[in-house]
């Protein structure tokens, strides 16, 4: 992480996490059969749910969220509660995104529904959808004024809607033969993009911007969105499992459209008949990986990653960002370009 990126990160994120596990009551349920399994997922617990402090993931959202309130002049301690509930409502979708994509880890461990079975998986992801709205409820302690709370409330739910509309396109897409690089597009604006877009947008709602100033700072994080699940795409394919902590294999075995995929099935027949039998397994995986390097699928996303970047700077610049925090959103747009993880 760059300069103003790091100090303001190890300031901030503390007071998210302090803040969500208030809202999961940590303290007060571990060990809880119920609770217990989020609190796992979180990082907070081992299989055993006894107390652990493992990797709980990058916690982008947030930190976007906090940035851009700080950057638009408003005082981020405020935007807290937003920016727990902003985690909370992804770390829901990854509960159940794991079940659709029948995915085994995520963040170096089994996955909820590999532990304890999907049905229970459901539930817990279903507990954190309905703790993410009790978390942005918090607003009004820390004298967010009372239309602000709703309105951020009723944004939650609108970007829910958003992103399970494109969970819906990402499951049906695995049966298509034939999806666009305009639906792909769509379907990640959906399932990505728009929590992404939504992180950015409460910052500036937090520090009371004109209308203007934070759709542009909602435009900002959808394009930091859309660069964000492309590279999420090339880390599905070329990333180092160890260090990504989830299975490189499944966008291929699972037949995901992902776009270096989408851009091997449109240039290579090979990789077209290669999709239509029924393999799976190492070989499989290891074909299809050399078929789309043949065709340069990973340079085609690459190209796509720099350019939602780039635009994702010049709406963040359109805002006139303030201070150290303005400097760490345009670190944060660099360090997420190109990561590993
Ligand atoms: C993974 O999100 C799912 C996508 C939307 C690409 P992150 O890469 O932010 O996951 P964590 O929270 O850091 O593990
Ligand atoms: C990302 O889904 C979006 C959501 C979870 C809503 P992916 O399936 O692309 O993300 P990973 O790669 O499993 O983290
Ligand atoms: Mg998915
Ligand atoms: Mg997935």
């Amino acid at each position: 992480m760059s300069q103003h990126l790091n100090t303001l990160a190890e300031r901030m994120i503390p007071v998210v996490e302090h803040e969500m596990r208030e809202v999961l009551a940590l303290e007060q349920k571990r060990g809880d059969p119920f609770f217990g399994m989020m609190h796992y997922h979180m990082g907070w617990a081992d299989a055993e749910l006894l107390p652990a402090n493992v990797n709980g993931g990058k916690r982008v959202r947030p930190l976007l969220c906090l940035l851009a309130c700080a950057a638009a002049g408003g005082d981020w301690v405020q935007a807290v509660p937003a920016a727990a509930a902003l985690e909370l409502l992804h770390n829901f979708t990854l509960i159940h995104d794991d079940i659709q994509d029948a995915s085994p880890t995520r963040r170096g461990r089994p996955t909820l529904w590999q532990l304890w079975g999907a049905n229970q998986a459901i539930n817990s992801g279903d507990a954190m959808f309905a703790l993410a709205h009790i978390a942005m409820s918090r607003l009004l302690d820390r004298d967010v004024p009372a239309p602000i709370v709703v309105r951020s409330l009723r944004r939650l739910d609108e970007t829910c809607l958003d992103l399970t509309r494109g969970q819906h396109a990402d499951m049906d897409f695995e049966n298509r033969t034939e999806v666009s690089v305009e639906e792909y597009l769509a379907m990640i604006d959906g399932k990505t993009a728009a929590l992404l877009s939504l992180s950015a947008e409460l910052g500036a709602r937090v520090a009371r911007c004109d209308a203007d100033i934070v759709s542009r700072f909602a435009s900002f994080g959808r394009e930091l969105g859309l660069a964000f699940q492309v590279r999420d795409d090339i880390l599905g394919i070329w990333g180092d499992e160890a260090i990504i902590g989830k299975s490189a294999a499944t966008d291929i075995v699972t037949r995901k459209k992902s776009l270096p995929i989408l851009y091997g099935l449109s240039r290579s027949a090979q990789l077209r008949q290669l999709y239509q039998g029924d393999e799976d397994g190492t070989a499989f995986v290891t074909k299809a990986v050399d078929l789309l390097e043949d065709v340069g699928a990973r340079s085609f996303a690459e190209s796509y990653e720099q350019r939602y970047a780039s635009s994702a700077i010049g709406h963040l610049e359109a805002t006139q960002p303030q201070g150290n925090a303005g400097e760490a959103l345009t670190e944060l747009t660099h360090s997420l370009l190109n990561r590993r993880v």
